[in-house]
């Protein structure tokens, strides 16, 4: 029996998308990304490898996979990864809680498999650097390598074969830019119909306009981390949001067409243009799923939560400061 340990790990929002995999058995990506930690949206994951267990038992928010379910087939696969580190066969027992909804682009993968690659490699006896951790967290959902870091994080896409090399940092950490804050805007929390490994091998086939995004993905980079670094919020805001977009152009220009738009998602953009247009600095992100994530300053949360709540089928919206990484904790889930 090995010892249990409880990881806590934040969702994270990318302003430079990571979209296109390089090598899909590695999750390597084909352009760097950029985001920002999310505090208070997160995982918290206990594992314990038992040799009680003849294959791996796992609950996720309260209900317990089968085996056949594709959720169960790609967690196995990941304590495959840390067995084989481990040099050990024992399964293990999973228990995992998000506290915000699962699969619906909210960064559910990215801090669930940040969560399971701290708690797993600590409960499978090895002790693995912050860099290795992302490296790890990186083969069970690419933006999870950016959940390990709190604060403005870059995961460099590197150009080794083995992957050894992508990996992130972070950038500043979370008490860089007080005033900065996340809204998380909800307007469905049905799982989403297309995973994002689905559209973005998809987009990479039949998109005519892939071959533009890796370079395009890298200027827009480089203009962030200078408006990071200078605090120049509009730029950032700016670029944050067309980089959104021209993923999402990428998605449509797809055969068939990859559109995760809902009626609501638009009528927020519509509304965030109007606020713009009024003077506001006010800016969007949207990831693979109908959820929109606003950027925006501490001083204008109130009124634009305020307008957001009164547009028809927005069903939460919630303020996220920047959060700090990934984390052991000592209250277990079982
Ligand atoms: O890590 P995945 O497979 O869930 O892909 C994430 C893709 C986006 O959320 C759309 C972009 C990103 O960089 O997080």
């Amino acid at each position: 029996m090995s010892q249990k340990f409880t990881a806590s790990a934040p969702a994270n929002i990318a302003l430079i998308k990571y979209w296109g995999k390089r090598d899909a058995k590695l999750f390597l990506p084909y352009n760097s990304s950029f985001s920002v930690t999310l505090g208070g949206l997160k995982t918290i994951t206990t594992v314990q490898f038992l040799a009680e267990l003849s294959q791996d038992e796992l609950s996720l928010n309260g209900s317990v996979l089968s085996s056949k379910e594709k959720q169960y087939v790609k967690i196995e696969r990941f304590l495959n990864l840390i067995r084989r580190r481990a040099k050990s066969k024992l399964k293990a027992r999973v228990v995992s809680e998000n506290n915000f909804p699962t699969g619906a682009g909210l960064a559910s993968s990215a801090s669930g498999f940040a969560a399971l690659a701290l708690a797993g490699s600590r409960a499978a006896g090895l002790k693995m650097s912050s860099r290795r951790l992302s490296i790890l967290a990186r083969q069970g959902s690419g933006s999870a390598a950016r959940s390990i870091y709190g604060g403005f994080v870059e995961w460099r896409r590197g150009v080794r074969g083995d992957g050894l090399d992508s990996y992130s940092r972070q950038v500043f950490n979370e008490s860089y830019w007080p005033e900065f804050r996340i809204i998380a805007v909800t307007v469905s929390k049905l799982v989403k119909a297309v995973s994002s490994s689905e559209g973005m091998a998809n987009t990479i086939k039949t998109s005519p306009f892939y071959k533009f995004w890796p370079k395009r993905a890298a200027r827009d980079l480089k203009v962030i981390l200078k408006a990071v670094r200078e605090k120049k919020f509009s730029l950032l805001g700016e670029i944050a949001e067309t980089n959104a977009l021209t993923m999402h152009a990428l998605m449509l220009t797809a055969r068939p067409p990859l559109l995760y738009f809902l009626p609501a998602t638009i009528s927020i953009i519509n509304k965030i243009h109007e606020l713009r247009e009024k003077g506001m600095s006010v800016y969007f992100t949207i990831d693979a799923g109908p959820q929109v994530k606003i950027i925006c300053l501490e001083k204008n949360v109130k009124v634009i939560r305020a307008e957001m709540l009164r547009i028809h089928g927005v069903e939460e919206a919630r303020v996220c400061q920047i959060g700090g990484g990934a984390k052991l904790i000592s209250r277990h889930l079982f």
